[in-house]
């Protein structure tokens, strides 16, 4: 017998970077097709239930395509790093309307957007923060993200489009460094995160930090508990063995702000 799947079909964007490559998988679980999709090249289909389209976020056409018969969609596919402004605007700020308007011409009801710790950069570390804090974005990158969950907002409101905006912390298989011991999120915590992002109701536009259960935390996720994501995994295991790299300098760039190196960044060379 077929198992039950919420969704038919779930677009994800981004699918051949770090987390899309991990999401590919997890995402089987809740539709009978995945369609992946980026701009760089992806691994072949491995059956029916996968579908693979090379498409560059800053083709409205080809986005509006990426998202026909399609039930939800996750959208992590962007420039993910610090970068200037004029690398950041195609992928995140063009690429991300066409992800909304497509949705809305194609009559898709659910978007999980990753969003990014980098919305509030410019907190100083150890500071306690919810989503309902004022935005501080730490560069291009960050004001992309925050772009993006306006956008979420806007598309809500005015025709009822959901979104879960996460702000994932450092998503990578171990944490690299002691600013990662606090903003951590382990693979497994992030499936959870994602799956609770498509599958609780009434979301409206809810905005979450992507963090593991992480001793030394700072961000607090009060205000999007009826998402249901309970994370499991901490950095405490990894303690030791980062408290044995050097300690940063004390006028390190970035080291004192939660945005860590990001908030350093530029200025560029104009272009
Ligand atoms: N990994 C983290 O710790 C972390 C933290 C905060 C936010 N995020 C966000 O989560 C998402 C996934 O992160 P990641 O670590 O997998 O990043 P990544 O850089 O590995 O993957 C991003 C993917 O987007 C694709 N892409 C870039 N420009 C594109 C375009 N114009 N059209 C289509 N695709 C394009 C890239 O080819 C890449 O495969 C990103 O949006 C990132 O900003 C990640």
């Amino acid at each position: 017998m077929t198992p039950f799947k919420p969704f038919n079909r779930i677009l994800l964007t981004g699918a051949a970077g770090g987390l899309g490559q991990v999401l590919r998988d997890a995402l089987q679980a809740h539709a009978h097709i995945i369609r992946a999709s980026d701009i760089s090249p992806l691994a072949p289909s491995r059956g029916a239930h996968e579908e693979v389209h090379r498409c560059d976020l800053a083709d409205k056409a080809g986005v509006l395509g990426l998202a026909e018969g399609v039930d939800a969609i996750v959208h992590l596919g962007g420039v993910s790093v610090e970068r200037p402004f004029e690398d950041i605007l195609d992928a995140n700020i063009r690429g991300t309307f066409h992800v909304y308007e497509a949705a809305r011409q194609q009559g898709v009801k659910r978007i999980v957007f990753a969003s990014s710790n980098h919305v509030t950069g410019f907190y100083p570390q150890g500071v306690e923060l919810d989503t309902h804090a004022q935005r501080r974005p730490d560069g291009y990158y960050g004001l992309s993200k925050a772009y993006g969950e306006d956008m979420a907002t806007f598309y809500f409101h005015r025709y009822g489009i959901e979104t879960v905006s996460l702000r994932i912390g450092s998503s990578f298989p171990e944490p690299r460094n002691r600013r990662m011991l606090s903003t951590w999120l382990s693979y497994p915590d992030l499936e959870h995160l994602v799956a609770r992002a498509l599958l609780a109701e009434d979301v409206g536009h809810s905005v979450v930090y992507g963090v593991s259960a992480n001793r030394d935390l700072w961000w607090n996720n009060r205000h999007a508990a009826h998402l249901g994501y309970a994370p499991r995994d901490s950095s405490e295991m990894f303690r030791a063995q980062i408290e044995r790299q050097p300690a940063p300098a004390a006028d390190e760039p970035g080291s004192g702000f939660q945005g860590g190196p990001f908030t350093a960044a530029g200025p560029f060379p104009a272009v």
